[in-house]
């Protein structure tokens, strides 16, 4: 989750360090119903099979591309480097940001 803009593990964070801050999960990315670009290519790459790793690949990928709105594959792979996926073997992951990128520099 995002903690105050900050890309921090939600497990590892005591209640009470989140009280009054502003916080960001999957559910607050898009608009509504409407998914986020991020969300999206996730769908049309398969960055997402189980799903149990995606809220935080999604959430790590949207950090990175705050910070860095083009990275490099390097630069993804640093980004999203704090989670852990056992299905996708990564590389859809990796292209699903990469994916996101071109829609938003498109659009
Ligand atoms: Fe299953 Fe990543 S999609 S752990």
């Amino acid at each position: 989750m995002l903690l105050n803009g900050a890309l921090v593990n939600s497990c590892l964070i005591p209640v009470l360090q989140a009280a009054d801050a502003d916080i960001t999960t999957i559910e607050g990315l898009g608009q509504g119903p409407q998914l986020d670009a991020l969300q999206t290519a996730f769908l049309a790459c398969g960055g997402a099979q189980c799903g149990i790793c995606t809220p935080g690949m999604i959430l790590a990928a949207a950090h990175l591309l705050d910070k860095e709105p083009d990275p490099t594959l390097e630069e993804i792979r640093e980004g999203l480097s704090g989670n852990l996926c056992r299905c996708t073997g990564y590389m859809q992951i990796f292209d699903a940001v990469a994916e996101a990128v071109r829609r938003r520099n498109c659009a």
